[in-house]
């Protein structure tokens, strides 16, 4: 099996990953904090180090303000519901995932907020321009996509954060695709709301994310609970990170995390990156003439994380992805990738595309393979056209 959908999971993760949750798992795995004994707080003490590495890799100063989520979603989710008002107004993009379209989508269903979609360049691209001209009165925050999930297009977000600032306006970035893979600081790009994922280009197991609060926003908390401190306190605790995180972490994910980010910041996000590129620039050449496909985004590497979005000229792009997986084992994701405004933009709505996503651990070989494959069923397809 070669595996091409790392943007949808990265896989096979770090071994480091799998041998520290196991160990972990099978020799240390007690609730954290919620005890005096030397195993509890040692756990405790294990989520510490992995929430200042992340804190670490994103120039967060204040470490006990990120806080842990299921995933980029949740984070989300805390995010808006616990920021935003009656009569607020948020600026969006066309190129948002799901996971932030449809919690704005049904708080302004329901007539809480107002909602301005800005819409991306043909290639995928935003303008902060756009941004800016979106801004009125009511505005209070900006929700943008930091990488797109369909086109690997990474966003200008520190020109939209510093406008952000100047403006007086929160900024939420989705960081789900580019957290681990790109320079994310949230000091310098003035990001008051950070999500991320840890299943991606952190290396993580699924279930783990979190959100960084920065120091201008507090969030209600939507989840409330047992903390392990102040437990005498009738409600949830005002103090970071416990005010967002009520009940049992998943510890054993966490654990699995830290070997992701450690093996992160050894390895290096720029080497990781290139490593996609360089892996991208190859499907590109191999594809990039061929009149048969069509393929989405732009033509270079070029601020874009290693994402091919394509459709083969008369075919499903459902079908193809079963053709690779069936035919030439080869796991690719196929249909709209939960960002159906993306696939709006760029003509592939509601069919979708193809989207192959090559990660740090796929080789040259394995792409070589993919696109001769796809070239295969491309000449399939002709030839039954014309049958
Ligand atoms: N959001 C993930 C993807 O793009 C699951 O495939």
């Amino acid at each position: 099996m070669i595996y091409l959908d790392n943007a949808a999971t990265s896989f096979p993760k770090p071994s480091e990953v799998y041998g520290e949750m196991d160990e972990f798992f099978r020799e240390r795995a007690a609730n954290p904090g919620r005890a005096g004994y030397r195993l509890s707080t040692e756990a405790e003490k294990g989520i510490e180090t992995t929430r200042k590495a992340l804190a670490g890799l994103f120039g967060a100063r204040e470490p006990q303000r990120l806080v842990f989520t299921l995933n980029a979603t949740d984070a989300i989710n805390m995010a808006v519901k616990g920021l935003l008002n009656p009569g607020d107004h948020v600026i969006t993009t066309t190129l948002e995932h799901n996971a932030v379209t449809r919690p704005l989508n049904s708080l302004e269903r329901q007539g809480v907020i107002t909602v301005t979609r800005v819409r991306p360049s043909p290639q995928g691209f935003l303008d902060p321009g756009d941004i800016k001209r979106a801004i009125t009165p009511k505005t209070r925050l900006v929700a943008l996509v930091h990488a797109s999930n369909v086109l690997g297009t990474v966003q200008p977000i520190g020109d939209v954060g510093r406008l952000a600032r100047e403006k007086d306006l929160l900024f939420l970035v989705d960081a789900a695709q580019s957290a681990g893979l790109w320079p994310v600081n949230v000091e310098e790009q003035c990001i008051d709301l950070l999500a991320f994922t840890g299943h991606k280009s952190l290396f993580g197991p699924p279930g783990t994310g979190g959100l960084y609060v920065g120091g201008r926003v507090e969030l209600r908390p939507w989840r409330e609970g047992g903390t392990g401190v102040d437990s005498q306190n009738p409600v949830q605790p005002e103090d970071m990170p416990f005010r967002l995180e009520g009940g049992t972490p998943n510890f054993v994910g966490l654990a699995g995390l830290k070997a992701g980010v450690e093996f992160v910041s050894r390895t290096g996000t720029d080497k990781i990156r290139r490593h996609g590129q360089v892996l991208l620039s190859q499907l590109l050449h191999a594809l990039g003439d061929d009149k048969r496909f069509t393929l989405y985004g732009p033509s270079d590497t070029e601020n874009r994380s290693p994402i091919l979005s394509l459709n083969i000229k008369g075919m499903e792009p459902q079908v193809v992805g079963t053709i690779l997986d069936e035919s030439f084992g080869i796991a690719v994701r196929s249909g709209l990738h939960c960002a159906p405004g993306t696939h709006r933009e760029i003509g592939s709505f509601p069919q979708g595309t193809v989207r192959i996503s090559p990660g740090f651990f796929n080789t040259g070989d394995d792409i070589a393979q993919v696109a001769l494959a796809l070239k295969e069923i491309a000449s399939s397809a002709a030839v039954s056209s014309r049958e």
